[in-house]
């Protein structure tokens, strides 16, 4: 039997997404890459693994309504059936959370409700807090917010620099997500 096909969206350097293709066991196959930033570094690692992207760039649709209709299109036509954001750097409109609803995922690195948005890390290290961690959840308007599928706590060392406490909240995230997503294939 063929697996449930998933997208990934991802702007950045594309570690989750490639800890998810590194994963043995993830219940579905990654069919598709979307990424709204030519030249972003997830894309050679696409190409490293063979998945099909869809690159675009904002600036040449009148709004969000229309670009994420061409995404939708082509994620029907493609049969995929979950979304899996890792880093993709824009907030979901009305098109794509009415076409995907309760299948639009998302990893943040913080404790959310805490620290949401850009630099959620940063924010964590500059406030002080003994622990700040993972969070996998679904999506909706809002930054950052949508309910909570799961968590991970990371511990602030005192010792800790920015980059070191970076490196392992990477280090849950990279097994916390396909985790997660094989647990929410299962349920369905
Ligand atoms: C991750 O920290 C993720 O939690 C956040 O964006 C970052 C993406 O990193 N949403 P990468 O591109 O997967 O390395």
């Amino acid at each position: 039997m063929s697996k449930i096909k998933a997208a990934v969206f991802a702007s950045g350097t594309g570690s989750n997404f490639e800890a998810m293709m590194e994963s043995v066991y993830l219940a579905c196959d990654i069919a598709l890459l979307v990424c709204d930033k030519p030249g972003a570094i997830v894309l050679e690692k696409a190409e490293k693994y063979g998945v099909p992207t869809f690159v675009f760039d904002a600036k040449q649709f009148p709004s969000k309504a229309d670009y994420e209709k061409v995404i939708l299109e082509k994620l029907e036509k493609m049969k995929i059936s979950w979304i899996f954001l890792a880093g993709y750097m824009r907030i979901a409109g009305p098109t794509l959370l009415r076409g995907y609803e309760g299948r639009i995922v998302n990893i943040h690195p913080s404790l959310l409700p805490a620290f949401p948005g850009m630099d959620a890390i940063g924010q964590a290290f500059q406030a002080g807090v003994e622990a700040t961690g993972v969070t996998v959840h679904y999506i909706d308007e809002g930054i950052d917010t949508g309910p909570i599928i799961a968590q991970e706590t990371v511990a602030i060392l005192k010792e800790d620099t920015e980059e070191s406490l970076k490196k392992r909240i990477q280090k849950v995230e990279h097994e916390l997500y396909p985790k997660v997503i094989n647990q929410l294939l299962e349920q369905k």
